[in-house]
Parts: C-alpha cells; structure tokens; sequence
C-alpha cells in the first residue's frame, strides 16, 4: 500500500519536546510572532538564535518514543512516504530515512545572503560568517511564517499517489500542511488522524483514534503490518 504520514508536534510530546500551541500562542514563553517570523528575527537575531539554540539542545537529547519507532516498522512492510513538521530530528534518530522536513531542521544552518546550507553547530550567533561567501548571514535552516515550505513539489506527488494519508499529532491549522488530507482525499486516498484530541481539520478524515501517540501509533502500525 502507498502510504503518505505527515507528523507534528504532537508525535514528539512524549519525548519531552514542547508542542507549538499549548497555551495562549506562547511557545516556551516567547511570542510565536517574535522567534519564528522574519520580522522576528530582522528585528533582535540574537533573541532568535538564542532561542533556537536552546530548541536545537532540547532535541538533542530526547529520545524518540515509541511512536516515531513504529513508523520506522511501517517503512519496512509498506512503500511509505514520511512527510514531518517537526523541526527535531527524532525521526531520523529512531531510524527512518528520507524523512521530508518542510519546516526546515534545527540541525541545519543556511546563509540568508548566498542561500548555501551546512550542519548547524549546536550555538549559532548573529555575527557566524556564512562558509561559502563570508557574510555574517546565517540563520537556523527553519521555515518560519510567511515563508515557503520545503520540498512541496515532492509532497504533493506523494499525496496524489497514496492510497491511504495518516497525520499524527498535528493541530491542523496551519497551511500547506493542514490542507494535505482534503488534497489526499480528492485524489483518492483514504484519510486517518491519530491525534490526542480532535484537530481543526478533523472534518476532512474519514476516520480518527484519539488517544496518545506513543500508544496510538504502535497499535495502527501492528494492525496494517498484519494486513
Ligand atoms: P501544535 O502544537 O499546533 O499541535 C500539536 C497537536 O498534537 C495537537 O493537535 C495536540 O492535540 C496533539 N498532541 C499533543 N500531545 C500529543 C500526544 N502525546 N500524542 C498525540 N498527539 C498529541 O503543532 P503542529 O500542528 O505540529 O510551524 O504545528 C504546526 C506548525 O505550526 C509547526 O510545524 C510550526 C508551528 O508554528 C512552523 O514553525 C512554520
């Protein structure tokens, strides 16, 4: 079976890894507006990279959970496409390969000037000259409000392709990402959420299981791996 999963915050909460909405559109008590725009960060790129050192310290040392181990299984019993919001690298970390991050990675810099990219050092500064043309450019490879996600093309493909589209702990209302099951679903595809609670979007699944996703997901991945 063609399989597309698109992850979010949610499938890392039991890594310890705080989710983007938790409380009154504060993420780890900054003004989302204020570290993930580029406004934002034209405006105080040392309050920026701060914050996004201590993210990028934070995923180093959780651990993926159960959740981002069983889709790993799924991988090896079904052609899967593994599309993530998450800027963590817990995915990668249990052993998936080829995960798709259209948020960009904490663990990548890139160079606002020139456009080159490079593995991030766990402490970036405003004033870290660019490898390749010098400039004291450089931002976390993360793709903030009002810029494009990554790798869309690719996307798109997959969900066109897929007979079945599962999202994973994600909220479902912030876009492209939250318009993937309505495109799955007109291309064909049956859609499932596993969430902890129901999403914005909820309306465009066929099916849903709530519940959390260390136990969710693991329990999903046994029983399509049986069929
Ligand atoms: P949110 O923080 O908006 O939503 C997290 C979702 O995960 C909610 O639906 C929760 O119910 C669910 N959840 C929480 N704990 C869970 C658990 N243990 N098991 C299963 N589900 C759980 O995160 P996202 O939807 O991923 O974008 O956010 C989408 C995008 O908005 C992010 O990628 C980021 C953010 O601003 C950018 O940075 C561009």
């Amino acid at each position: 079976m063609r399989i597309t999963i698109l992850t979010g915050a949610g499938i890392s909460a039991e890594s310890g890894l705080a989710t983007f909405r938790a409380s009154d559109g504060l993420w780890e008590n900054h003004r989302i507006m204020d570290v993930a725009t580029p406004e934002g960060f034209a405006k105080d790129p040392a309050l920026v990279h701060e914050f996004y050192n201590m993210r990028r310290k934070a995923a180093s040392v959780a651990q993926p959970n159960a959740a981002h181990l069983a889709l790993l299984r799924l991988a090896t019993h079904h052609d899967l496409t593994l599309v993530t919001q998450n800027v963590d690298d817990l995915h990668e970390r249990a052993g998936s390969t080829d995960v798709i991050h259209m948020h960009g990675a904490l663990n990548r810099a890139t160079c606002a000037e020139c456009g080159h990219g490079w593995p991030a050092p766990m402490v970036m500064t405003p004033e870290d000259p660019c490898p390749a043309c010098g400039k004291p450019a450089t931002r976390p490879d993360i793709v903030w409000f009002g810029e494009m996600p990554q790798h869309m093309e690719r996307i798109w493909q997959a969900l066109e392709a897929s007979d079945l589209f599962v999202a994973i702990g994600t909220f479902g209302n912030v876009y492209p990402a939250a318009g993937f099951a309505q495109h799955a679903g007109r291309n064909g595809a049956t859609c499932l959420e596993l969430n902890l609670d129901t999403s914005m979007n909820a309306a465009d699944f066929d099916d849903q299981i709530l519940g959390p996703a260390s136990r969710t997901v693991p329990a999903w991945v046994d029983d399509i791996c049986r069929r």
